[in-house]
């Protein structure tokens, strides 16, 4: 298969035709975690045994008996009969072997003030959190939603959550009342730890009037709301009886001891939603021995973390990127991990190279978005810090094309650090794809190999292997501990979703379909196109189109509309939107900007439209099917194919002319 026959953009292969290949740095090696290529052959040899080696990373309370249990496939278990508490791994365990005065998390306001939690201090807070979620009434198993910021009593709250056994069900800050109703709906949460409101470019945000809107649709009895008071107004007057004042609860709380609940190893650790190719968002249920033992693993491996090290991830804890390498996998090797409440352009654009120049930042991990946007820029911006402390760069979220790839390497790590670009998904809960630093060559646009362990392969439609220079679409096909374990309250849509695709369910032989496209080279490295299925990706964030066209035909005037992923300079994609409107509606701008409200209400700003086209038909199949690739070649510019098999090409010049001019 042709890369053009997996997915419609073109101008890859040519960018990659003449790649250019990086060796890790000596300096690096010397002291890399991981420095020898064996440990692939390792991994193969002693699968599944090999996880042995995340697991003793953490401590258990009780050992487990059984690495991998495959009798209901694909709802794998691992480290069976093993116990663990997440919150004392990530916490008590450092405190007791001396690190109590090592920083846990350095948080930096948008506004310039920072916070410094030592692990001493972390834990103290965690209890006291703790202890206040139990007096409310939440008892283990509880899922208690999480909509907040990038204040520090994001991470507390979750580690409090994980210290009595409570799954936590983060939602962005960033995203509509509606997603947040529909998140706590679905996991039918009963409790909410919210804020007032945060900072954005230097203006405050009302974050409370928001979630209260949320709150509004949710259909069951919500007990128990703790707002954290960020912007220092008063508070009281603006709480309901059910929702408390965060600092005075834990005031009344400080100095509690709280025993961390030995967990299960496959009790859930938290439930974190995400795009699917339904309206839906699926509630993906990660557990508590593999999921954290894979995060710290893959931490050490890819990410080369050490306690005595300064670490960045600037992602959002609200994403999964930031549970597993903000919260989870930095705070359970004991490191030191940095927290940014806000924009890399405030006050200006140097902002996130100030951050590394003064705390030291020996890592750093961000979205190939956020490096387009910094090479716009420009190099001045952090040509005027000292980023000699940076020792390793990683990317996520996205594909990273070459140049912005080089550019990263060569501007911000000075030629002297490697640059892993990892590959996974909400679903993996940790990294699968990805150049281990101190071992591999690098290919700037080519993710790597998968990880010791990790058995991806590139397949065709047949579900056959393709050869080396091929494209296809990525699987894995045996399973890992950081891997989802159902989707919440769903079992069926688990398996339909994921696992339907590829297996062979008669043979009992199950394959993992991330619904990617991707390419292998000669190398075994893989090159990933992007989605196969009706997500997006802006800007790193996933999207699912069907959540976008409901919110759209529920606009009055609107009769259809097909929502699309187009190529964007710095998000990567943008969303392209398609209308027609109903008889008897103009599509004017009116019209636009309900449509363009409706989403943001409907999801939030991440997914407002690039463009809404009106047309008076959409471009059909003879059997009536929307061509959508069509329309993501229109959004992108791309050339228009062959649109013979049209039952009405007349459309598409229109509609490509409105999008691209002429
Ligand atoms: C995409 C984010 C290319 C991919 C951790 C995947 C990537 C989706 C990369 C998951 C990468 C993530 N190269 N594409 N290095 N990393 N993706 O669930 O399409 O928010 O399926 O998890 O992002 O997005 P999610």
């Amino acid at each position: 298969m042709s890369e053009e026959d997996v997915r419609g953009d073109g101008g890859l292969e040519a960018r990659l035709e003449e790649q250019e290949t990086f060796e890790p740095p000596e300096s690096f090696v010397e002291q890399a975690n991981v420095t020898d290529e064996s440990i692939y052959e390792e991994f193969e040899e002693e699968w599944p045994q090999c996880w042995e080696q995340a697991a003793d990373l953490l401590e258990w309370d009780e050992p487990y008996d059984t690495v991998l249990e495959d009798e209901e496939a694909p709802f794998y278990e691992w480290f069976t009969g093993g116990n663990l508490n997440a919150s004392y791994n990530c916490l008590d365990r450092h405190v007791e072997d001396g690190a109590k005065n090592r920083a846990a998390i350095k948080w930096e306001g948008e506004l310039g003030e920072t916070r410094t939690y030592t692990y001493g201090d972390l834990l103290n807070e965690v209890e006291a959190f703790a202890a206040t979620l139990r007096d409310l009434g939440v008892e283990e198993d509880d899922v208690v939603t999480l909509y907040m910021p990038m204040i520090p009593e994001l991470p507390i709250a979750m580690l409090a959550c994980a210290r009595i056994g409570a799954p936590h069900s983060a939602v962005f800050a960033g995203f509509s009342a509606d997603a947040l109703a529909t998140r706590m709906n679905s996991a039918d949460s009963e409790y909410l730890v919210t804020c007032d409101g945060y900072y954005r470019r230097g203006d405050a945000l009302d974050h409370l009037s928001k979630t209260n809107e949320g709150l509004e649709d949710v259909e069951h009895e919500v007990s128990d709301v703790v707002v954290v008071d960020r912007l220092g107004d008063d508070l009281e007057h603006s709480l309901a009886d059910n929702q408390h004042d965060y600092d005075e609860l834990v005031d009344e709380h400080a100095g509690a001891s709280v025993e961390p609940v030995s967990r299960d190893a496959e009790d859930m650790l938290f439930l974190m939603y995400t795009s699917g190719t339904t309206g839906q968002p699926k509630g993906v249920k990660h557990t508590t021995g593999g999921y954290l033992s894979y995060a710290a693993w893959t931490s050490q491996a890819v990410l080369d973390i050490k306690p005595e090290d300064t670490y960045w991830c600037s992602a959002d804890i609200g994403w999964i990127t930031g549970h597993s390498y903000i919260v989870y996998g930095p705070l359970a090797l004991g490191t030191t991990t940095v927290m940014y409440e806000g924009t890399p352009d405030y006050p200006d654009k140097d902002r996130l190279w100030e951050i590394v120049e003064n705390h030291r930042v020996d890592i750093f991990y961000t979205a190939p978005t956020a490096i387009r946007a910094f090479m716009k820029w420009g190099a001045e911006y952090p040509d005027q810090h000292d980023l000699s402390s940076l020792r390793l760069l990683g990317t996520v979220g996205e594909p990273i094309n070459p140049r912005a790839w080089k550019w990263y390497y060569q501007n911000i790590g000075n030629e002297e650090c490697p640059v892993v670009d990892t590959w996974w998904q909400t679903e993996t809960g940790g990294m699968m794809v990805t150049t281990l630093p101190g071992v591999n060559t690098m290919k700037p646009g080519s993710a790597g190999p998968p990880l010791p362990g990790v058995d991806a392969r590139i397949v065709d439609a047949a579900g056959e292997e393709v050869e080396a220079g091929n494209a296809g679409y990525l699987t894995v096909q045996k399973p890992w501990p950081g891997m989802l374990r159902t989707l919440y309250n769903n079992d069926e849509r688990f398996i339909s979703e994921y696992w339907q695709e590829y297996s062979d369910e008669e043979a009992d032989e199950w394959v993992y379909f991330p619904e990617d496209g991707a390419k292998i080279d000669d190398d075994g490295y893989i090159t990933v196109l992007g989605r196969v299925d009706d997500v997006i990706n802006v800007s790193g964030h996933r999207l699912g189109t069907m959540e976008i066209e409901s919110a759209i035909v529920g606009v009055s005037g609107v009769a259809e509309a097909a929502v699309v992923g187009g190529e964007h300079d710095i998000k990567g994609e943008a969303v392209y939107t398609y209308v027609i409107p109903e008889d008897g509606y103009e599509g004017g701008d009116d019209l636009r900007e309900q449509i363009v409200e409706a989403v943001e209400d409907a999801i939030g700003p991440i997914a407002r439209p690039e463009e809404v086209v009106f047309t008076p038909e959409l471009p059909k199949t003879r059997s009536g099917k929307i061509m959508r690739r069509l329309l993501e070649d229109i959004a992108s510019g791309n050339e228009l194919g062959n649109t013979s098999t049209l039952r009405n090409p007349e459309v598409v010049e229109d509609i490509a002319e409105q999008v691209q001019g002429d």
